[in-house]
Formats: C-alpha cells, structure tokens, sequence
C-alpha cells in the first residue's frame, strides 16, 4: 500500500455507532485468555551471583519445588553458563521455566571479563529470536522462546557495599535484561545493617547510572502495590527447602540454635515481596518489557549493523526492497573491488615471478658461458703440450735415426783390426754401447749415448 494511501486512512474521521444488541466481540479478552492458556507461557530467569551465594536454594524456594542442582566448583577458569529447562503446571496453566545459572562467577583472579558470558548468552538468545523471525516459514509462537526475561543479580551480603565486579556486571546488563538485584542469604546480617546496606547499594547503583527493573505503577491495578515495592528494592531474601515446625505450621525456614529465620514471614526478609512481584504481579510485564524493550533494541542495533534503516538521509521511508537493492548493489560492488584487487594481486605476483625467473636464467646462461670459456681455455693447453708433446717426439725421433745411422757406422769401424790406442779404446767403447743398445730401449740414455759419441768425436 502506498504512503498516500495510509495518510488518507489517518485523517478519515471515524464514527461512534451504538449497536443494536449482542453482538458478541466483548468475548475476545476471553478468546484470548483461553488460547494463551492453550498455549501455555514460558519464562526465563537469569541467576547472576557467586559460587555458593544460594541461587539454587531461592530458584527452589521460590518454585516451590526441587530443581537439579549441582553444586558449582570454586576453580572454574572462566565463567559459564547453565541452562536448564522445566515443564511446570499450576492449576490449567502450563509454564516452560528455563532458569539458567551462572557457574564460576567471581571465582577468577581477573574478573574483567566475566560478565563477557553474561551478555554473549543474552544476546545468542536474541539472535536466535530475530532468526527465526527473519524466516520466510517462521513459527513464533512455537519455538521455544529463550530470551531472558529477569536476572536476579545475587549481591553478596558480607562487605559495606557492592565490589567493583558486582557493578560493572550490573552496568553491563542494565540495558540487555530487566535486572533486579537482591541481597542474598539475608539471615547472615542484622536487621540495621541490612537496612544501611540496602541504602548504600542503591546510591551507588545510581551514582554509577545503573538502571535497575522498576515494577510498572502505569496500570491501577498495580500502581500502589507496585510503587511500594519500588522503595523495598533491593530484596534482602533468604531461601530454605527446609520445613520446621513454628508452633503448630510447617512453614519453609532456615532452623538456627537460637531460633528459626522464616522464609515466608515479611518480618524476616523480603523473600516474599519477590515472589508476589516476580511471579503473581509483574510476571507478564517483565515478558512484554523484554520483547518491546531489550528484544527491540537488540533487533534495531543488528538491522542498523547490516545496513537497513526506516529513512533515508532525506527523511523519506526506505522500503526494505529498496534497502535490500541499495545493499545488494553495495555488496555487488564491493564484490567487483574485491575481484578487481585479486586480480592486480595475482597480476604483479606473476610479474614478479617472471621477473625472479628471468633474473635465474641471465645467471644460468652467464655461468654456462663461463665454463664454456674455461672448457676451451683448457682445451687450449690441452692442444698446446700435445703440440709439444709431438714436437719432443719427432726431434727425439730424429735423434734416434741419428743415433742409430751414427751406432752402424760405429759398428762398422769395430770390426776392423785396431792400429792405434785410439782405436782399442774406441772398440771396447763400441763394444759397450752395443751392449747397452741390445739391453737397453730408455729414451734417456740414447740421448746420453748420443752425447758420448759427440765427445768421442764420431759424429
Ligand atoms: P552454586 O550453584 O554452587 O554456585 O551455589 P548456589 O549459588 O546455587 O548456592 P546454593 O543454593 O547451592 O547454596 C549454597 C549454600 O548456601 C548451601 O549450604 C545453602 O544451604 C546455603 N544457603 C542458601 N541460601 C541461604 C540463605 O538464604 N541463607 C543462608 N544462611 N544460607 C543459605
Ligand atoms: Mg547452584
């Protein structure tokens, strides 16, 4: 429908007509009644206090009954969190209590981060909520809501004040939840102690601008209860499952040597103003307060964090198609951008590549050239003693003829008859190098027989 069309269904006047008889419409409070009652409720209580402070004892107390408990350990690094669901029936009306407790909250030596749990739980079960809301085939009023709808913050009694864990946790929670602090195991201190304590705490809960849940006072009905139980705030309560004798009643009551501290006796604590606000009274307003509420803020914070919003810049309303185009145009772009950035990435990666791959192969081809030089440097040489080699050996070749054309003229001289002195010895020397020739193939001494045929003069 467009946004004129609404504006004239606005400014239409409307008219009171009486009827003419029973129509029948007074009927649907009654409709309604019934088919919640059909329904059934659920309701979802965050405990936040200290291993041991008697969150299980109040939890059953209050419901009047006896939940699992499991006793926590003191050395749990890190806080957690315990949910736990029941089906519980009071005359027709059937309520899914999920209590849900937190395990090792305040047992660490460094706290700053223990109400990170808290918050990251409380949001994970809004999360869940808008999920399912978001479905094309949603079924709200099946699922099983999860959302918190009170956190009882367990203060400790002991001390003059709240500890710094205590408000910041509370700070942190105050716009998530509907919070109400209560001093737990109120029996453990005197009644003017108790009342100073409740003072002390609520300055500084408003000193530190900590918004603590107030009992609605818009509806008559409630208004004056509600206001008076304003001023109580916070409850000082003690829990018992234990049943005692107090003159002729079994009443719920913490049994001590010198009398008995009465769960249920205004007088002793405020156990059951917390009941009467928590559950007889405020119960359906602590579930509207945690959808209108946190549950809103929650959603409008994600919605705005994914990108839509209800006006544009010029103040006209956004249909959520036209967010839906504007973002998918966005997204699209910043695909391509992202595409385009890729790719010039892998366009100066290969460039470098080729660039490292080029380099190598300059080196490669210098090196080859290198040794190429150095493999005919050495061929070279090679070629060069070769020469040599050759030269040596045809002058040692042409000594050789030499010495042998110069040993058969020797010989020849040796077989005539010696005249002269000269002769005799020239024989016997003859006769010596015949010998040697005979024995003898080392190139060396041919030349040294060479030499002595010079010095004898036979050449
Ligand atoms: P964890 O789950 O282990 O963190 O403990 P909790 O906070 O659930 O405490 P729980 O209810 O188990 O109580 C711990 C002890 O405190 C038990 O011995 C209870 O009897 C005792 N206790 C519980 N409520 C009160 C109370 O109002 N006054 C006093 N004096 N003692 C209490
Ligand atoms: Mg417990």
């Amino acid at each position: 429908m467009a946004a004129n069309e609404i504006d004239v269904f606005a400014n239409e006047e409307k008219r009171t007509l009486d009827l003419g008889g029973h129509v029948g419409f007074d009927s649907l409070p009654d409709q309604l009644v019934s088919k919640s009652v059909a329904q059934g409720f659920c309701f979802n209580i965050l405990c936040v206090g200290e291993t041991g402070i008697g969150k299980s004892t109040l939890m059953n107390t209050l419901f009047n009954t006896t939940f699992e408990n499991e006793e926590a350990s003191h050395y749990e690094s890190d806080v957690q969190l315990r949910p736990q669901t029941y089906d519980l029936q009071e005359s027709n009306v059937n309520l899914k209590l999920t209590i849900v407790h937190t395990v090792g909250f305040g047992d660490q030596i460094n706290k700053e981060e223990s109400y990170k749990p808290i918050l990251e739980y409380i949001d994970a079960q809004f999360e869940r909520y808008l999920e399912e809301e978001l479905k094309i085939r949603r079924s709200l009023f099946n699922c099983h809501d999860t959302r918190i709808h009170i956190c009882l913050y367990f203060i400790a009694p002991t001390g003059h004040s709240l500890k710094s864990l205590d408000l910041v946790t509370m700070k942190k929670l105050d716009s998530k939840v509907n919070l109400i602090p209560v001093i737990a195991k109120a029996d453990t201190v005197s009644k003017s102690e108790l009342d100073k304590l409740k003072i002390k705490i609520m300055s500084e809960l408003v000193s530190n601008g900590v918004q603590i849940y107030q009992f609605p006072t818009e509806d008559e009905a409630v208004a004056e209860i509600n206001s008076s139980m304003n001023t109580h705030l916070p409850f000082a309560v003690v829990g018992s499952v234990d049943d005692v004798k107090v003159g002729n009643k079994m009443v719920k009551a913490r049994l001590y040597p010198w009398g008995s501290v009465q769960v249920e006796n205004e007088n002793h604590c405020d156990f059951v103003k917390l009941r009467e606000m928590l559950l007889r009274v405020n119960m359906e307003d602590l579930r509207e307060q945690t959808h209108a509420r946190h549950y809103e803020l929650y959603r409008r914070c994600k919605l705005e964090e994914m990108g839509f919003k209800d006006t544009d810049p010029d103040s006209q309303s956004f249909s959520l198609q036209e967010t839906y185009e504007a973002k998918r145009k966005e997204f699209l772009l910043d695909l391509q951008r992202k595409e385009e950035e890729m790719r010039q990435m892998f366009v100066n990666k290969v460039k470098e590549t080729e660039a490292e791959l080029k380099e190598k192969e300059k080196e490669l081809h210098e090196r080859f050239e290198q040794l190429k030089r150095m493999h005919q440097e050495e061929k070279r040489n090679l070629e060069e003693k070769r020469r040599e080699l050759e030269e040596e050996m045809n002058a040692f070749n042409r000594r050789k003829v030499a010495a042998e054309t110069l040993m058969g003229q020797a010989l020849q001289g040796c077989s005539q008859p010696f005249k002269k002195d000269k002769d005799k010895k020239n024989g016997c020397f003859c006769e010596r190098v015949l010998m040697l020739l005979n024995n003898n193939t080392d190139l060396s001494r041919y030349s040294r027989l060479i030499t002595l045929m010079h010095y004898f003069h036979w050449t």
